[in-house]
């Protein structure tokens, strides 16, 4: 069923609602605060919103441990706040996804409660039992130095369950039809109240065979995702699932699926860590071989390009000697690594806040083939505080203002403080003070956002990598209906001269229109053009044909 692909041409905006605006001062972000400031993310540009987990939860593992899916947590509202938010956000043309968390559940879910204590429940296989420990019980962790087991005995069931998360998320039995059903139903409910998709947790682990006989590459249910898929647009054609899955690039197609017929997008986390080793080495050549390994398959199918998130940066795919360098550029103190696997630190601090630098990620991340998702705090560079345990250092208040706690709530304590003094303080990084300077990171960002609505080529269009001969530079070109893009990015700090053909063989020469200032590129003799990048410079340009030169004297 062909739909609205909206999601092709999005720029998506990942929030909590706990940390983005508190209005009625209990220290701890709500609904009625979020709503009040859609206005702020209409006018950054965001089209859409994705909402980390809300629903009601023990909040041990920041909302990833539900204990309720029909229910919004009542520390940020009730059903009826989120359906004005879903509602508001409609009346501004943006669209609301939301986390899908049902790998696992809560400890404290009633399902899990009643499995636990009575084996002739109906929920007892609605979990993953063994009588005895099973043999790869310490193997498998995915929070390796905090988790120690994947197996965990429970006194109540007299029998040890699964969790391939921490001890209080026991896994789901999603081999089970009833769970299956279940998932059905919870994605039914909740885009009855007005979201347009989900971006789903855990998906390897979600469609997983599991037991404990099970070996530690398990079988992998695919047709699981094609059923999600097909129940969601036939309840709504234009709702998506945005997959988390971590997998080299030919699992990523299985989950896209051979006809498309599975997850619409996917996280392309791929690409994201050779994003970080060129940032850090200057070395584009595992960048520019990953984004060719990544080429989606499928007209329909995009990735989710994106910079951080809320979980640690995972270095775990590079191989040791670029995993090395890019710790040693962004992390090189234990406190800021974590999971022994990958950094925990926002953008700002890893880049120094060197705007150059922060400009090249960025306009790399609106650049590159996919849909940008940008966290919440990253349009004014905020900060991360590494007193916090784990990933918690990246989650603090969003910075509104100078005033305190940041303008984010009235209350005397908040749910984690806001980041005060040092370079990266409420006091002086906020928006209120970006918004009055024209020069700020927060009117960059809005302007770049704004320009890469208008370049439908990048979300729809085909790529490829121009040859610069310079693995400091990268340059691709986009093609979509008769237009095209060409981009340049230069990762080191020294100045490049880069020479390059951007046409097709069979082009004729064309200028080049930069996108974002005035110097355009007027090709040579032969064809190429000769650019001059600044240290960590980058360009937009739009490939304008000889019409262009002949009719534009100026240039
Ligand atoms: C992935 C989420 O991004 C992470 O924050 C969470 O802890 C795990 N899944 C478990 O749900």
């Amino acid at each position: 069923m062909i739909s609205d692909l909206w999601y092709k041409n999005a720029v998506i905006y990942c929030l909590s609602v706990e940390s983005f605006m508190d209005s009625d001062g209990d220290g701890v972000g709500d609904f009625r605060g979020l709503t009040r400031r859609l206005d702020y993310l209409h006018g950054l540009g965001v089209t859409a919103v994705w909402l980390m987990p809300f629903q009601a939860s023990p909040g041990r593992d920041d909302g990833y441990d539900v204990s309720d899916y029909y229910n919004v947590d009542p520390r940020y509202g009730t059903l009826g706040d989120f359906v004005e938010f879903t509602h508001a956000a409609k009346q501004r043309g943006m669209r609301v996804l939301i986390d899908l968390v049902v790998n696992h559940t809560s400890d404290q879910h009633p399902w899990f409660k009643s499995a636990r204590s009575d084996p002739d429940s109906p929920y007892r296989d609605w979990y993953v039992w063994s009588k005895t420990k099973p043999k790869n019980a310490d193997k498998g962790m995915v929070f390796p130095g905090v988790q120690t087991s994947t197996w965990t005995y429970d006194e109540a069931a007299k029998a040890y369950f699964f969790h391939r998360f921490y001890d209080f998320q026991p896994d789901l039995n999603t081999a089970n039809p009833h769970v299956q059903a279940e998932l059905l139903k919870i994605m039914g409910f909740w885009i009855q109240l007005g979201v347009c998709g989900f971006r789903m947790d855990a998906v390897p682990f979600v469609i997983a065979e599991k037991g404990a006989s099970v070996p530690m590459t398990p079988k992998l249910d695919f047709d699981m995702l094609r059923t999600f898929r097909e129940f969601l647009q036939w309840r709504k054609g234009d709702s998506v699932i945005l997959a988390e899955a971590n997998v080299t690039p030919d699992e990523n197609v299985k989950y896209f699926g051979d006809d498309g017929d599975r997850m619409q997008m996917m996280f392309n986390f791929h690409v994201n860590q050779r994003l970080f080793y060129a940032l850090a080495s200057a070395d584009t050549a595992p960048l520019a071989k990953a984004l060719n390994e990544t080429r989606p398959g499928y007209p329909t199918a995009q990735w989710g390009v994106f910079l951080r998130n809320h979980d640690e940066l995972d270095l775990g795919r590079l191989e040791d000697d670029q995993r090395q360098a890019v710790f040693d550029a962004f992390g090189p103190d234990k406190s800021m690594q974590l999971y022994d696997r990958g950094i925990r630190r926002r953008l700002a601090p890893m880049l120094k806040a060197d705007r150059r630098r922060l400009e090249l990620a960025y306009s790399l991340m609106f650049t590159l083939p996919g849909t940008p998702v940008l966290r919440y705090g990253d349009e004014i560079a905020m900060g991360d505080d590494l007193k916090l345990p784990e990933r918690n250092c990246a989650r603090t208040p969003m910075q509104w203002s100078g005033e305190a706690n940041g303008g984010f709530s009235k209350a005397k304590k908040t749910f984690l403080p806001a980041i005060s003094g040092g370079g990266f303080g409420f006091e002086t990084v906020n928006v209120a003070q970006q918004r009055r300077d024209p020069n700020s990171i927060l009117n960059w960002m809005e302007r770049v956002i704004r320009m890469r609505q208008e370049l439908p080529e990048i979300g729809w269009g085909d790529f490829r990598v121009i040859p610069t001969r310079d693995k400091a530079v990268l340059a691709l070109r986009y093609d979509w209906r008769n237009n095209a893009v060409v981009v340049l990015h230069n990762f080191d700090g020294e100045p490049r001269e880069t020479a390059f053909d951007p046409g097709d063989k069979d082009d004729e020469p064309s200028v080049l229109i930069n996108l974002l200032a005035d110097d355009h590129s007027n090709p040579e003799a032969d064809g190429r053009h000769r650019i001059v990048l600044e240290g960590y410079g980058y360009r937009w340009y739009r490939l304008g044909g000889l019409d262009y030169l002949l009719n534009r004297t100026e240039i």
